[in-house]
């Protein structure tokens, strides 16, 4: 029980890694809000977790809304008493170089994967300093240090969320706030399902996206959650500004 009474609110807890980490957090002790902008996704997700004797409540928020995302986090820290553990996750990607990306999917991207971090944590630390401390973990991805093709934005909001990470790090540490990110290599969550479901050459894709990692599979969802397990507990309590990569060995080639 290495998160036992711990209130946590995970982003994108709907779908893929984040289900994932409702599940470990809540197997672990944790008090689980699932949030995301599906509906019948966070609730079923939470359904889920009380079924098996956990403790969850759905939230329906579009990140990228700061009032809607700061009225959940506050709402739980009114209800709970405190707010231990914030994992910033929701996130998407798209195709496209800078110059086939248009502006429009530019901002869009970025109010998610980017702005729906800092709204998340700008809102968050008051309440945890306010208690003497708490864990931030945010979902970067491995293309934070390695350059793939096609992926413009999303390459440069995982960036900035391992920059960012680092900056929060540094202005929180005094305040008992321990921020780190998870970078995941290439995951089979039902997000790439969809995108193998649109492939041409569905075997193909696979197997060049397999060979990207030194271990030539894909990961779990499950993966990257314990991944995110030891950030959220203490277990990591000597980490903070850090970039953990659970890529299969990509970026270590
Ligand atoms: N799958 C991978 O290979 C991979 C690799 C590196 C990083 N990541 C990152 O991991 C995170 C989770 O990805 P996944 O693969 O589990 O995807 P997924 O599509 O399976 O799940 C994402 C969930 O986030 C929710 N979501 C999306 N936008 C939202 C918003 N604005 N507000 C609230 N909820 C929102 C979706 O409804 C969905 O439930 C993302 O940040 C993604 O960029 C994924």
């Amino acid at each position: 029980m290495r998160l036992a009474n711990k209130i946590a609110i995970i982003t994108g807890a709907g779908s893929g890694i984040g289900h994932e980490a409702a599940k470990l957090f809540s197997r672990e002790g944790a008090h689980v809000v699932v949030a995301d902008r599906n509906a019948d996704a966070a609730h079923a997700v939470a359904a889920e977790i009380t079924a098996t004797g956990g403790a969850a409540e759905a939230a329906i928020v579009d990140v990228s809304q700061e009032m809607a995302l700061k009225a959940v986090i506050d709402g739980v820290a009114a209800r709970h008493g405190r707010l231990d553990i914030l994992v910033n996750n929701a996130g998407f990607g798209i195709a496209g170089t800078v110059v086939t990306t248009s502006e429009a999917d530019w901002d869009a991207l970025m109010a998610v994967n980017v702005k729906g971090v800092f709204f998340g944590c700008k809102h968050a630390i008051p309440i945890m300093t306010r208690q003497g401390g708490g864990v931030i973990v945010n979902t970067a991805s491995a293309v934070a240090a390695v350059g793939i093709t096609d992926r413009a934005a999303y390459v440069a909001s995982k960036g900035a969320v391992a920059a960012l990470t680092r900056a929060m790090a540094m202005d929180h540490v005094a305040d008992g706030i321990r921020i780190n990110c998870v970078a995941p290599g290439t995951i089979e969550s039902p997000y790439f399902a969809q995108i193998f479901a649109r492939s041409n050459d569905a075997p193909a894709l696979r197997a060049a996206l397999e060979a990207r990692q030194a271990m030539n599979r894909l990961g779990q969802p499950v993966e990257i959650a314990k991944a995110m397990l030891y950030l959220a507990s203490d277990d990591s309590s000597f980490s903070t500004g850090a970039t953990l990569f659970a890529d299969g060995g990509w970026t270590a080639r």
